[in-house]
């Protein structure tokens, strides 16, 4: 085993950059030692807040690297499947983001790449690895609410959606755009796969958009129900405008756990005129902060350990189905039926 994994991130955007934060701050046993992007001025950028000198431009130079040792993949979902098939058969560990790909059949190529040149495949749903999500899983565990009847997540976010975003039959919405952390969330608390999903959507923030793009909405409720009897629902906006807001909460046949708030901190002003006053979350950046860092030392663990990634190739094929048939009823109007969580051929 080498002293440090070296590791290559490829695509030094919003997303990119918490990683790139991570490795070049230390994640043991590993070691930040080349960066690509598409655009220069992003690779520049990376390279002078990290100090990486080594760069590339075209993510086909950067995979085939003979000093890399795994890749972080964070470009534009469009290009995932392409570039983790690359990087396994380079024989790269990958650590891939959200969503894994566009369709079904892109991610079994991902799986079936990884697995035939016996690399790890980690997919980037941080909220497995938020301390007050895993304390959630335990007490579920633990049996002290009894067995899960009804789990509950909902994810709004602040920011007005960029002009592409309004195509949902390319871009998805809200459903795959700020809820896939929700749908990764209740098949791994239910411990199930989905039979039924309904959703519903409608726009109430970017009317001024609805003659262009009739079919855009902003805010949407989705049910389900999985194999093993447990219910589900998730709520899913954006440009909220308030802040950034996820919790979930499991409704047990004896109690609840209830996961996340909306509060930044705990510091509260309390005003003479008998106001309370504190901040809320701004962001699913500085929320999710730790977690980050927590599934960056996870993926070189296990890759250092040779153990199964905690988040895999399979998790991230399951979520996308998840979204793309939620969108499917929402833009239909009706309930969709699944077998083991996948789309009846
Ligand atoms: N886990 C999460 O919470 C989370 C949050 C945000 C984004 N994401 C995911 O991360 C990915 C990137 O999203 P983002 O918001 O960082 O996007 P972004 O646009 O900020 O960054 C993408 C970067 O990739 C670069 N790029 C584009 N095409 C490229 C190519 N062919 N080769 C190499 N580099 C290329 C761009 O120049 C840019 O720097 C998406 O899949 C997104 O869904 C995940």
């Amino acid at each position: 085993m080498k002293d440090r994994i070296r590791v290559c991130l490829i695509g030094c955007g919003r997303a990119g950059m918490i990683h790139a934060r991570n490795f070049a701050g230390g994640i043991s046993g590993a070691v930040l030692s080349a960066l690509c992007d598409a655009s220069e001025e992003n690779l520049a950028a990376a390279a002078d807040e990290t100090g990486v000198t080594k760069t590339f431009t075209r993510w086909q130079d950067a995979v085939n690297d003979p000093e890399t040792d795994a890749v972080i993949v964070v470009t534009p979902t469009q290009f995932h499947r392409d570039v983790v098939t690359a990087a396994a058969a380079a024989g790269k560990h990958i650590f891939c983001e959200k969503p894994m790909a566009s369709t079904e059949e892109e991610c079994d190529e991902m799986i079936a790449a990884c697995r035939k040149n016996h690399v790890k495949l980690q997919l980037g749903f941080m909220r497995r690895f938020d301390r007050s999500f895993r304390r959630g899983k335990e007490m579920l565990e633990s049996g002290q609410i009894g067995e899960a009847a009804l789990i509950k997540s909902n994810t709004y976010g602040p920011s007005e959606p960029k002009e592409w975003m309004y195509n949902v039959r390319k871009n998805y919405g809200p459903i795959g755009e700020v809820n896939s952390h929700d749908f990764d969330t209740l098949r791994w608390y239910a411990g199930s796969e989905v039979k039924m999903i309904h959703a519903l959507g409608n726009n109430f923030r970017s009317r001024e958009k609805a003659e262009e793009y009739p079919e855009y909405y902003d805010t949407c409720t989705v049910m389900m129900e999985f194999e093993n009897g447990v219910l589900g629902m998730i709520t899913g906006a954006q440009y909220v405008r308030y802040g950034y807001d996820a919790r979930t909460e499991i409704l047990g046949t004896k109690g609840i756990i209830k996961i996340g708030g909306q509060h930044a901190d705990t510091a509260e002003a309390v005003t003479e005129d008998r106001r309370i006053i504190s901040d809320s979350v701004d962001s699913w950046r500085t929320l999710f902060l730790d977690a980050y860092r927590a599934e960056d030392q996870a993926f070189i663990d296990c890759i250092r350990n040779d153990t199964e990634p905690p988040v895999t190739g399979h998790d991230g094929k399951m979520a996308l189905v998840l979204v793309n048939e939620g969108l499917r009823s929402l833009l239909e109007h009706r309930p969709i039926c699944l077998k083991q969580g996948l789309p009846e051929k």
